[in-house]
């Protein structure tokens, strides 16, 4: 029996719309209810208990829309709340961190694996911990890189500035590691910024480097998670979603940017229970 309820979705912002895209194309069927919180964004420089309170606020709203599954695409939220979300919530939580480190762990041929994330995801150590659960002979190194996600939400993701930016913070992980093969983009915003990451990685390190992010291998573990746990929706049938935001300024403009297609109706919450 198909399910049609529709999957939760949540982001500190507009970065997590990098996942919707990806789950758009992965299980078309499926109905999609996003939150982004863009009236508290960043996350990724706030305390791990803000971050958590905000979360659990975020997953109590996709809630009363009925959702089946919720999906932390927020990379932050997910270092920091994903225990908090599965141990109150009755229904399956799925973070980001888990699939960017298998991803990352999967594609490392030597285990030398770095990972780019806000000040939160690296500070919690997250990644490390959850790549060596993998790989136990993995070297993990990991940067924080702040100023990529404005970068990514003005759109200057090619050209001198963002070569610059990545450039400093890739030689801050090539001190750490100049062994690295992989790089895990650690954060909702950084696959807009992709090509202009991969280019500077195989500059500084000399090689090419695998570059992966939790985005696809999230929609995956989706597909794979609602399938054994008999939730899939009807298939054939168009899902569509459903965009909520706490503040709807620049939704439009920068959203599209990140989903890759207009976002077609937008709608703005408090989050409180009307
Ligand atoms: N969504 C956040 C993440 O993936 C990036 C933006 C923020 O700092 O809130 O970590």
């Amino acid at each position: 029996m198909a399910d049609a309820r529709p999957v939760g979705v949540f982001d500190s912002g507009l970065g997590g719309l990098t996942v919707v895209r990806e789950l758009l194309q992965k299980l078309p069927g499926e109905s999609l209810v996003y939150l982004g919180d863009t009236a508290r964004v960043p996350y990724g420089t706030k305390s791990s208990d803000t971050v958590v309170r905000y979360s659990l606020s975020c997953a109590r709203f996709l809630l009363r829309h009925d959702v089946k599954m919720i999906m932390v695409a927020c990379n932050t939220a997910s270092a920091a709340a994903l225990e908090a979300l599965e141990t109150r919530l009755t229904v399956p939580v799925l973070g980001a961190v888990g699939p960017g480190a298998r991803a990352a762990a999967t594609h490392s041929r030597g285990g030398h694996i770095g990972v780019f994330g806000t000040s939160g995801t690296v500070r919690s150590e997250a990644y490390v911990r959850a790549i060596r659960a993998l790989r136990p002979d993995a070297a993990v190194a990991a940067v924080a890189c702040p100023l990529l996600v404005p970068l990514a939400e003005e759109g200057w993701i090619e050209g001198d500035v963002p070569r610059l930016v990545i450039r400093r913070y890739m030689d801050e992980l090539c001190a750490l590691d100049p062994a690295i093969d992989t790089l895990v983009l650690g954060c909702t915003h950084y696959p807009v910024l992709r090509a202009p990451i991969a280019a500077v990685a195989s500059e500084v390190l000399g090689r090419e480097v695998a570059v992966v992010d939790s985005a696809t291998a999230m929609a995956s573990d989706a597909q794979a998670r609602l399938g054994e746990m008999g939730l899939l929706g009807e298939s054939g049938a168009p899902g569509g979603a459903r965009f909520f935001f706490t503040d709807r300024a620049q939704t439009r403009e920068v959203g599209r940017r990140f989903l890759g297609a207009p976002l077609g109706s937008v709608e703005e919450t408090d989050l409180d229970p009307s």
